[in-house]
């Protein structure tokens, strides 16, 4: 776990002029959990990540891994707790004169881990992240994905309990970025790991992130389950993360409404048609997260001669679905 207390980040100019680049950030990561910062160039995320792996020393606040404080260590107590942190960034950082399995034994060589032992780590975290057949190649041999992945074997070495990840799938292609949002949740799992994953890219933050924090100019100002987020129309991430994918088609009365935590009546749609309104999906980002659908939908009905429109907004309800704005669906009776 990594609990962020009131970090701060502050350079001073050749001039003396103070410059906050993290402004008083509080944020945890559980255990075995995968947290996405995104941000836009510049906000601070790489800040913050040198400041947890202790690349960087906060101006004030405090960083606990595994509950142990940081930024209080100094010494061969710090060197110990460095190693409860890997780290890898975009351009994987390879030593380009040494193989594959020469990368990843380094972190464990300078440790003085004897050479047996040595060599089973390597082979299993090569066979962990696929790449056992690369293990005399030189990076320069391997594609993007590839290095990226011997990146994370190397920052794994040292069994760390927690791995920040900055940027590890950029300027990789679809396929390639599948891979390692794959290899990185098998390895939470593997591992046990608690991964923070520092992204521009929403597509990754959509599928591999259980919670994400939005930094501007060095503050948290969105923090949320992804789960959740998605059922927020209204929230600043929800609608970068879910956009709506608008469909061809416009009927008479348009609503938004989403699905809730409630479990919702699979078949309200055919309900509604049974009695006389029909329903169109104009849009619909739903998504099934730890077993329960989730997320938003705009629907146009046209409703039946007769249409009640009281009945209407009480039976979505008592089907778990809720009604963005009840309020002028229930106006429509009066109008009418
Ligand atoms: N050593 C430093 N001295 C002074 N300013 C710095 C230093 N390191 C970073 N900064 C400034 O801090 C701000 C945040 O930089 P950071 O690298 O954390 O951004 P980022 O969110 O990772 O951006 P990107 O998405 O482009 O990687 C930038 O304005 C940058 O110029
Ligand atoms: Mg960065």
């Amino acid at each position: 776990m990594i609990t962020i207390e009131h970090l701060s980040k502050e350079y001073r100019s050749t001039q003396g002029q103070r410059h906050v680049i993290l402004d008083d950030i509080s944020l945890t990561v559980p255990s075995g959990s995968i947290t996405a910062v995104v941000g836009a160039s510049g906000a601070g995320k790489s800040t913050l990540a040198k400041c947890i792996a202790l690349l960087e020393k906060p101006s004030h606040g405090q960083i606990l891994v595994e509950g142990i404080d940081l930024t209080t260590l100094s010494g061969e107590a710090l060197r110990r707790q460095r190693r409860l942190i890997g780290s890898v960034f975009q351009s994987a950082a390879l030593l380009q004169r040494k193989t594959v399995w020469e990368n990843i034994a380094l972190p464990l060589q300078w440790l003085g881990v004897v050479p047996h032992q040595i060599l089973s780590q390597v082979n299993q975290l090569l066979e962990s992240v696929g790449l056992s057949d690369k293990a005399k190649a030189y990076p320069a041999q391997l594609s993007g994905g590839q290095q990226q992945r011997v990146g994370i074997a190397r920052a794994l070495a040292l069994n760390p309990k927690v791995l920040l990840a900055d940027e590890a799938t950029s300027g990789l292609d679809p396929e390639a970025t599948q891979s390692i949002i794959a290899l990185l949740k098998r390895l939470r799992e593997e591992y046990r790991l608690t991964i923070m994953l520092i992204t521009h890219e929403m597509e990754v933050v959509r599928q591999a992130a259980d919670a994400v924090a939005y930094i501007e100019q060095g503050k948290i100002i969105q923090f949320g389950q992804v789960g959740h987020l998605l059922g927020c129309p209204d929230s600043l991430l929800a609608s970068q993360l879910f956009p709506l994918n608008p469909l061809p088609s416009s009927k008479p009365i348009e609503v938004s409404l989403r699905y809730t935590d409630k479990v919702v009546t699979f078949d309200w749609i055919s309900r509604l048609g049974q009695q006389g309104i029909s329903v169109d999906i104009l849009a619909a980002h739903l998504e099934n997260i730890a077993g329960c659908l989730v997320g938003r939908m705009r629907i146009a009905i046209s409703p039946s001669i007769g249409f009640d429109t009281e009945e209407f907004v009480r039976q979505l309800k008592e089907w778990g679905l809720h009604l963005d704005n009840p309020l002028s669906v229930l106006s429509l009776q009066e109008a009418g």
